[in-house]
């Protein structure tokens, strides 16, 4: 399936684990729909590992284990569409799933025809318990060629961050976004990890088969399938706003059943998703390498409608000045024009002197905009 913006929806893994089962993914589903989540774009939900049961059917076919879905997937399918969602499950390249289960290889065709019947509309796709001897590049292309002609258009999420350089063969693939980094986790220290390594993958995003960063962890608070201590709202914010601005598709992996106010106020944010979801889809560039440190993420991206989104991340445990010159943003005083430029999450307007913008953060805070080209005054 071709999909010209990154994916959104919710994700069971982070906060579930195996704790996955049919009442919770109705609720689930419920909760996208009465949060307002669907409205704002989030419309797949998505069952990862341990839905099914350890063997296979005497047709080789996978079972949903009776127990955790006692109606099956395709019920489950059902509801999740009733509600104009749409449904994704996971499975993975080698012969077991990374929790343990049947994985899909040299199963793949019949999985893509169990999973077009069931009314699977997205798969997630993990490189665990993998051959040694048939590359992952050939597994991917596989299960894409599987899926591409099971008769259900069926988006295809490469979870392949274990495969030897993906980033150069995925696109050969039927992939519509592959996970260009390893798992996330519920801390500060991983957000900060896979935000600071995803630049150096930016040349290799773009529509087609976008640079998945891994789920959100917003809005968990340390509630996860692994004991872990979660992190502030400051940081679930700027969590959010550097997926957003650098383009991965928005997964959320919190519990949307029990989320806090300031949760659904960071996953609602439609400014930031319309960043995300921009139709141009261009790549961030960096702004003003001399001045900044290792933790100070300062960012531009030009926009489909002339706007230009400039992101300020303060990764440091203290407070910190970010700066960067209008003529970074090729608006040297010559063009005659200058930005207009508001913090989407707190409304308040950066001034410009001598082409100059200066920004003080807080500890682990960020600030984005969506700056307006206008005149010189
Ligand atoms: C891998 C993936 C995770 C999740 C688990 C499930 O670790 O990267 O996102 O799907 O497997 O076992």
């Amino acid at each position: 399936m071709v999909k010209l913006t990154p994916p959104m929806g919710w994700n069971s893994w982070n906060t579930f684990g195996e704790h996955i089962n049919e009442t919770m993914i109705k609720e689930t589903a419920d909760s996208m729909v009465e949060n307002g989540l669907l409205e704002c774009g989030y419309e797949y939900l998505v069952i990862d590992d341990c839905w099914s049961l350890r063997e296979r059917d005497k047709n080789g076919r996978l079972v949903a284990d009776p127990e955790k879905f006692p109606h099956g997937m395709k019920a489950v399918a059902e509801y999740v569409h009733q509600k104009g969602l749409k449904f994704g499950m996971y499975s993975c390249a080698g012969n077991l799933t990374c929790a343990g289960y049947p994985g899909s290889f040299e199963h793949e065709f019949i999985d893509a025809a169990t999973f077009a019947e069931w009314g699977v509309d997205f798969l997630k796709y993990d490189y665990c318990y993998h051959s040694n001897i048939i590359p992952g590049e050939y597994l991917y292309r596989r299960m894409g060629l599987a899926l591409e002609n099971c008769g259900r258009d069926i988006l295809f999420s490469a979870c392949s961050w274990g495969a030897d350089e993906t980033h150069k063969w995925i696109k050969t693939s039927a992939s519509s976004m592959w996970r260009s980094t390893g798992d996330i986790f519920d801390t500060w220290e991983s957000i900060k990890d896979l935000a600071k390594q995803q630049p150096a993958l930016f040349p290799y995003n773009g529509v087609g088969c976008f640079n998945d960063m891994d789920m959100l962890v917003v809005g968990m608070y340390g509630k996860g399938n692994v004991g872990l201590q979660g992190c502030n709202d400051t940081q679930y914010r700027t969590h959010f706003s550097l997926w957003s601005f650098f383009g991965s598709p928005l997964m959320i992996g919190c519990d949307i059943r029990d989320m806090t106010p300031e949760t659904k106020k960071i996953l609602t944010n439609k400014e930031l998703i319309a960043i995300n979801q921009d139709p141009a889809y261009r790549q961030p560039y960096r702004l003003n390498g001399i001045w900044q440190n290792d933790n100070m993420l300062t960012y531009a991206k030009n926009l489909a409608n002339g706007d230009i989104a400039i992101g300020l991340f303060n990764l440091n445990e203290e407070k910190a000045m970010a700066r960067f010159n209008l003529d970074e943003v090729s608006l040297p005083e010559s063009t005659g024009k200058t930005l207009s430029m508001t913090d989407i999450w707190t409304g308040k307007s950066a001034n410009t002197v001598n082409a100059n913008v200066m920004w003080e953060l807080e500890p682990y805070d960020c600030a984005v905009f969506r700056a307006k080209v206008v005149d010189l005054p």
